[in-house]
């Protein structure tokens, strides 16, 4: 099937989407991106997409690239034209194209946009959490402000590959105080002996994820106890659940960290639970 991409104010083939090679994007990874999953042909969360996608873009001060309608359009537009059922939507801005020089480019120039859309195999993705993932943890090593949802994933890149290399489906990142921050591509979360949900709280060291604001409200909803601060990986170790949230995985249980078992080595009843419920959740327009 024929797939297409948005790109600075076209609709390309797929396979001559372009952008030029002095995009800043390409040469600093001098822009911001987003992840929304589309489930039933519709966009999960959009609203809250769109509200982080303006705050990232207000922190590096690059200007939206159209009014919050209109890219609103070029969404579904994009969606549409893929046919795209279950799967995710990929947008990103940068700070357009112009001669290299580190500071900011002249006044004016256009920031670039580039939005995608593609099927997933939510049948595949259901097996992979009915088995649970395996993660490892990696030191963590990227820049203070990973609040900003910035394209500079290299440290991300390569916590991924080392988790692969492992045969690990993530890596979660330990600050130098021992603190699980987050995954390489998700949000991280355990259960205590005790039943308590931790994960950390959403400061300038993790992504807000849009997911984990939705799963904070599942936890509500469920009336389970729920502990905003850091955890170690011994907690980890030590805990009777552990779970990621992204956009592409929703709840995903963790059934093993460094080679250890988590709990009894099987998805957890609560991680299991909140992906059960966490699409109920979710806003879809
Ligand atoms: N990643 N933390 C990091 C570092 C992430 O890259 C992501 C998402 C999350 C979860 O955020 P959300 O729930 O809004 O998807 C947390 C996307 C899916 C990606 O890079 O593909």
């Amino acid at each position: 099937m024929s797939r297409f991409a948005y790109v600075n104010g076209r609709y390309v083939p797929h396979r001559a989407a372009r952008v030029h090679v002095e995009d800043r994007g390409y040469q600093f990874a001098d822009g911001v991106y987003e992840v929304c999953e589309i489930r039933a042909g519709r966009l999960v969360d959009e609203r809250r997409h769109m509200d982080r996608l303006e705050r990232s873009l207000q922190e590096l001060r690059i200007a939206m690239p159209m009014p919050r309608n209109a890219l609103s359009l070029v969404f579904r537009e994009t969606v549409a034209r893929n046919r795209v059922r279950d799967g995710i939507m990929y947008l990103q801005v940068t700070r357009g194209v112009a001669r290299r020089d580190h500071a900011f480019p002249p006044p004016g120039t256009r920031p670039s946009i580039v939005i995608t859309a593609k099927n997933h195999d939510l049948d595949k993705l259901e097996q992979g959490a009915a088995e649970g993932v395996a993660i490892v943890s990696v030191p963590e090593n990227r820049w203070p402000r990973v609040d900003i949802k910035s394209v500079s994933l290299l440290p991300n890149v390569l916590a991924k590959q080392a988790a692969r290399e492992q045969g690990a489906k993530e890596a979660w990142f330990v600050d130098a105080q021992g603190y699980v921050t987050e995954g390489s591509s998700s949000n991280a979360w355990i259960v205590t002996r005790e039943g308590s949900v931790v994960t950390r709280p959403a400061d300038f060291g993790i992504l807000r994820g849009i997911t984990r604001t939705v799963v904070l409200e599942v936890i509500a909803d469920h009336g389970l106890t729920l502990e905003e601060r850091p955890f170690t990986m011994e907690e980890a170790y030590a805990a009777r659940e552990a779970f990621i949230t992204s956009a592409t995985q929703f709840v995903t249980p963790v059934v093993r960290i460094d080679g250890k078992p988590v709990g009894n080595g099987a998805p957890g009843l609560i991680a299991s639970a909140l992906r059960r419920d966490y699409h109920d959740h979710a806003e879809v327009v």
